[in-house]
């Protein structure tokens, strides 16, 4: 509508674990070509939660940063999405609202369908804020992914949370409309909630991805969507970097392209570069990658980017983003390469021990051990309930 105000992402702030997993460590231990996991599925290292670490500590030091920037005014929705959530019943929102000090005036609410919930939160955002351009949204994405230990998705892991301030004006993307959205109810990844790890078919997964990829963009296209050729880059959601290159190039073919390989690289290549270090962070990794292009790229100003959020199971979402002018001014750079680099490598017994620790059942008083230096921590679960401090 020709008088309403731009509404998109204003700004944007990720966190990741204390400890890190370097790949040349767990192909040591399992006996894989380092090549498979550096060129074949491009990942170099993973973020490892310690055990006083989960969705709530990443998700409120994601988004601390905002309410510190910002302010607290107008936010009266938290939004939270993950899939590796941490209750059945209570959103992991209101730990990060309690954490954060918000005001008592706020919804929270916790959304999931597996690596997609934060588009979902993100475009349900956008709708409240377009009601209200006075009121902002607060979108923390946050997830800890795991597999079973020696299976194939083990390599792929990971862990961070992004949190979104979404606004009117925004001072980083603006978010278009339409969107070109898909969903089939496909087997492909899936955690039943009796389990820790993800149940995953890998090539089912590769081929349902790539099926919505060609979905969202036809339905996105029909809506009236922007051309390929508009783009500047693209984000994908990257369960490892090269499902990015998979897709992208799935992409170019769908729409009668020759690949050509620098134009994915050029499209892509600064994309990659926090998951290529911390690992699929579900949820939030296709706001990984927006952070990782923002910070890297100096040439976006009035530019779109296309968005291609995947979640198995599966559902997709195909949008559009153009990037603010001055966009530059606004970012977090040094804070977020501070993120990554903070973290202490690990050897393959502590990884381990960490991947197979879970709390008892029993309702007894269970505190952690004060590993992270982060500035929440989760510090016991007692009689169930999950005690969280601040530093
Ligand atoms: N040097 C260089 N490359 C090598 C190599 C070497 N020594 N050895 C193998 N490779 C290459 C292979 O050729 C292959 O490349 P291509 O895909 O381009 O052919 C790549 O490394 C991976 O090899 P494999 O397919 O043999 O690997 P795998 O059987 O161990 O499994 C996987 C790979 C299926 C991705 C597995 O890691 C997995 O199950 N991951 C979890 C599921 C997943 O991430 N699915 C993605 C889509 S689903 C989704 O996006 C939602 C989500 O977040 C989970």
């Amino acid at each position: 509508m020709a008088n309403e105000p731009a509404v998109g992402i204003h700004d944007l702030s990720f966190a990741t674990t204390e400890f890190v997993l370097p790949h040349t460590v767990l192909a040591e231990h399992n006996g894989t070509d380092i090549g498979k996991y550096h060129h074949g599925i491009g990942q170099w290292s993973m973020s490892v939660a310690a055990a006083d670490e989960d969705i709530v500590t990443m998700g409120a030091a994601a988004a601390a940063p905002l309410v510190r920037r910002h302010g607290s005014d107008g936010i009266r929705t938290i939004l939270f999405a993950t899939e590796s959530s941490i209750d059945q019943a209570k959103s992991a929102g209101i730990y990060v609202h309690s954490l954060l000090g918000l005001d008592s005036a706020t919804r929270v609410v916790e959304l999931k369908q597996a690596c997609y919930g934060a588009t979902a939160a993100l475009q349900f955002a956008v709708g409240l804020v377009r009601r209200d351009p006075g009121q902002r949204v607060l979108v923390i994405a946050s997830d800890v992914s795991k597999y079973e230990l020696d299976s194939p998705g083990e390599a792929t892991q990971g862990a961070a949370a992004v949190a979104l301030l979404v606004g009117a004006d925004p001072a980083l993307v603006r978010v278009e409309e339409p969107s070109g959205v898909f969903t089939a109810d496909v087997m492909d990844f899936w955690r039943p909630n009796y389990r820790e790890a993800a149940l995953v078919d890998g090539q089912e997964s590769i081929g349902a991805y790539l099926l919505a990829v060609q979905g969202s963009w036809k339905d996105y296209t029909e809506q009236g969507g922007r051309t390929l050729d508009e783009f500047a880059a693209f984000c994908y959601h990257q369960p490892f970097t090269k499902m990015a290159y998979k897709a992208h190039r799935h992409l170019l073919n769908y729409c009668g392209h020759g690949v050509d390989e620098d134009r994915v690289s050029r499209d892509l290549g600064p994309t990659t570069a926090y998951n290529s270090v911390i690992g699929n962070s579900y949820t939030a990794s296709v706001y990984l990658a927006l952070a990782a292009l923002l910070d890297q790229r100096d040439d976006l100003d009035d530019r779109p980017v296309g968005f291609l959020s995947y979640g198995s199971g599966s559902v997709a979402e195909f949008f559009a983003g153009t990037v603010a002018p001055g966009y530059r001014d606004h970012l977090r750079t040094t804070a977020h390469r501070d993120a990554i680099d903070r973290r202490k490598p690990v050897d393959y017994v502590r990884y381990r021990a960490l991947h197979e620790h879970s709390f008892p059942t029993d309702g007894g008083d269970h505190p952690t051990l004060a590993d992270t230096t982060g500035p929440f921590r989760l510090a016991a679960l007692r009689g169930h309930k999950r005690i969280y401090e601040t530093r």
